[in-house]
């Protein structure tokens, strides 16, 4: 029996064109694994109501891990309108298969790397090395959110917050309240994982990006959890920074830092900007972890208008591959995937559209698999 089962999910639009560049590089490691192929995506909502299917789930409770690709989404409207006859009016409602498989295997980590890699055009600077850790599951992102704001809820705040006052006047109706929820375990293990991540792989440094001196509790509480965390790594530096202030810092001196560590939405928010200091969707991957599943993708959509030409650049979803392999302790086979992905780069040689070259998404995925 092969040592790993790994579920494949292309989903949507360019999601097939770029896994089929990962299964080229997959092919060429020869990892002691098997690839089970999985529904996901826009297709199985349209013919099935439900876009990420229960046998899907089954499926992946027996793998080790995922790698998916790209799905389609769209508003409720439209959602509705597409699903096939027979399933219209049945009240289903789309929800983002990839949300709900953070929340249903509890990947309470969103690891995304960005690194500029020598010859990249797109980059913003050649020395940027930024990993960002993202809290994946609380947070503002958690759905616990109210419009118009209950009675219950409200007489519950005015009780416990002198601040309601500030809205006394305004009713229940025009008030919409989402809660950023932050749980102490919550705090202390994307925290943790972001040390350890800096101490495997030697940054000097974690900065904690919040905003503890405006949003006090929740914020507070990330800061003070991981100042102690932060005491058992005496060689890691912890820093803490303001995310307005971050954001200043990352167009400014984005060589200054290594691991950030953050909480879902600032997360989201900072991994996107960091992504884009080393080239934007075509090289930004990201790891949804847990403490014993994982799903890996790049982090781009489906591209619709580019679907099926095989056009898309595979490099992020390659190394949402690498990502994979770190993750699987096959830390070697990891680092000679980074250092043929660098090689094809500084190469210059084999170049999807984006970068200015005319290359398809195989060649590229081609050009990578032979230098290992
Ligand atoms: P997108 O990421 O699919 O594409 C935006 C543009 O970026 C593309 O038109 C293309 O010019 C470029 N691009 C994206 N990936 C590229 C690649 N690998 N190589 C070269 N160029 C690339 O975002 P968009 O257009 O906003 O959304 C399209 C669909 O994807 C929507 O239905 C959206 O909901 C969905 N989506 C899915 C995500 C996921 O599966 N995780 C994430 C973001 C969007
Ligand atoms: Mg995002």
């Amino acid at each position: 029996m092969p040592k790993y089962r790994i579920a494949l999910m292309p989903g949507d639009g360019i999601g097939k064109d770029v896994m089929d560049g990962a299964r080229i590089v997959l092919d060429k490691i020869e990892l002691d694994a098997e690839y089970i192929p999985a529904d996901i995506g826009w297709k199985f909502w349209c013919l099935e109501g439900d876009p990420l299917p229960q046998r899907t789930i089954d499926m992946l409770k027996t793998c080790d891990c995922a790698l998916f690709a790209a799905i389609t989404s769209k508003p409720k409207e439209e959602a509705e309108a597409e699903l096939v006859p027979e399933l219209q009016s049945k009240g289903l409602i789309y929800r983002s298969p990839i949300v709900r498989l953070r929340q249903m295997f509890d990947l309470y980590v969103n690891l995304r790397p960005c690194k500029a890699f020598k010859g990249n055009p797109l980059n913003y600077r050649d020395d940027v090395d930024l990993v960002v850790f993202r809290e994946n599951t609380q947070g503002l992102y958690a759905g616990v959110e109210f419009h118009p704001l209950p009675g219950e809820v409200r007489a519950a705040l005015e009780a416990h917050s002198p601040r309601m006052a500030a809205f006394e006047s305004v009713p229940s109706e025009d008030i919409a309240l989402s809660c950023r929820i932050f749980t102490r375990e919550g705090c202390r293990r994307i925290v943790r994982r972001a040390f350890e991540y800096a101490h495997q792989f030697g940054y000097p440094t974690v900065t904690l990006v919040e905003k503890p001196n405006v949003i006090r509790e929740t914020s507070g509480l990330m800061v003070r959890e991981a100042r102690q965390i932060g005491a058992e790594y005496p060689e890691i530096e912890l820093w803490e920074t303001n995310v307005d202030a971050m954001a200043m810092w990352m167009v400014k001196n984005p060589q200054n830092y290594g691991v950030l560590v953050s909480s879902n939405m600032f997360g989201d928010i900072v991994s996107d900007l960091a992504a884009q200091l080393v080239g934007g969707l075509g090289f930004a991957s990201s790891g949804n972890i847990g403490d014993d599943f994982a799903v890996f993708e790049p982090t781009h959509g489906s591209a619709p208008k580019y679907a099926g030409l095989y056009k898309a650049n595979p490099t992020a979803m390659l190394l949402a591959v690498k990502l994979m392999l770190d993750w699987l302790d096959e830390g070697e086979t990891a680092q000679a995937l980074e250092q043929a992905i660098a090689d094809t780069i500084a190469e210059g040689k084999v170049r999807t559209y984006d970068l200015g070259g005319s290359n398809t998404t195989l060649e590229v995925a081609q050009s990578v698999a032979e230098r290992l």
